[in-house]
């Protein structure tokens, strides 16, 4: 479904990532670990075409999406033609709009509107907590919840690929675990996944492959149980 071949990008004179390559198939969930500064939201900003100075500017090599060259696509038809859908570090959602306005908001490209009650519905019943907080404001809900909506409104968004920028970032053990398991079904149904994760542990439980970016380069790839067991990785990566 998504192919980079020996992506090279930079910010300025800085090269961010030198030549990486990976693939995600229709149906897979992948993980991209790494550490600070390996450059897994740059890649996930490559792939969703954002512009300098928030994204990287392509140096070389290729990004393709069901066989359709992705680099000179504008990054809003990266969403409304493609299906491709950021949930980005940090959540963005509209803290002055209710849960259930940022959940209508995001469906706004959608042709497909016979399907929104069902999709409502199916947001609803993964996150429990967003039905009961549906019209309180987005700004009052708790990081955790914040998190679910951000998850909720790029599914409402009807996208068949998500990429997810640390959705684990600031939850506790316990929330990371219900957010991993929703994903999971999400993927199950249908929704192909690439999550950007530093907790490794979390992300190879529940991802089929996975890759280890290290300074803007894989180091590492493999099905997720395998490099669970893996020596190296569990030295510098699952403590
Ligand atoms: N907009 C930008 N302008 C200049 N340099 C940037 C920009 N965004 C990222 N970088 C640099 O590119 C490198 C990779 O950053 P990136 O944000 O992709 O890392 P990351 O793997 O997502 O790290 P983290 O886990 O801390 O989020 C870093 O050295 C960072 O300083
Ligand atoms: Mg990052």
């Amino acid at each position: 479904m998504l192919e980079v071949e020996n992506l090279r990008v930079r910010y300025g004179n800085i090269e961010a990532l030198q030549g990486i390559s990976f693939h995600v198939r229709e149906g897979e969930m992948v993980a991209l670990l790494g550490s600070n500064g390996a450059g897994k939201s740059t890649t996930l900003m490559s792939i969703m075409r954002l512009p300098p100075p928030e994204g990287p500017t392509v140096a070389s090599g290729s990004i393709t999406f069901n066989g359709a060259d992705l680099l000179p696509v504008a990054a809003h038809d990266i969403v409304a033609r493609y299906g491709i859908g950021l949930v980005p570090e940090g959540r963005h959602i509209f803290g002055n709009l209710t849960v259930f306005e940022n959940l209508k908001l995001a469906t706004f490209a959608r042709k497909d509107t016979q399907k929104l009650p069902d999709d409502y519905e199916r947001v609803f019943s993964l996150f429990p907590r967003l039905r009961d907080r549906r019209h309180q404001r987005g700004d009052t809900l708790s990081g955790g919840e914040q998190q679910m909506l951000a998850m909720g409104r790029a599914f409402m968004s009807g996208v068949r690929f998500i990429l997810l920028d640390e959705p684990s970032m600031g939850l506790s053990p316990l929330l990371m675990q219900e957010l991993f398991r929703v994903l999971k079904e999400l993927n199950e149904a249908g929704t192909t996944i690439l999550v950007v994760e530093q907790n490794a542990r979390i992300a190879l439980k529940y991802a089929h492959r996975a890759y280890v970016l290290e300074a803007g380069k894989i180091v590492m790839d493999g099905p997720a149980h395998e490099l669970a067991r893996n020596s190296e990785i569990q030295k510098a990566y699952l403590g």
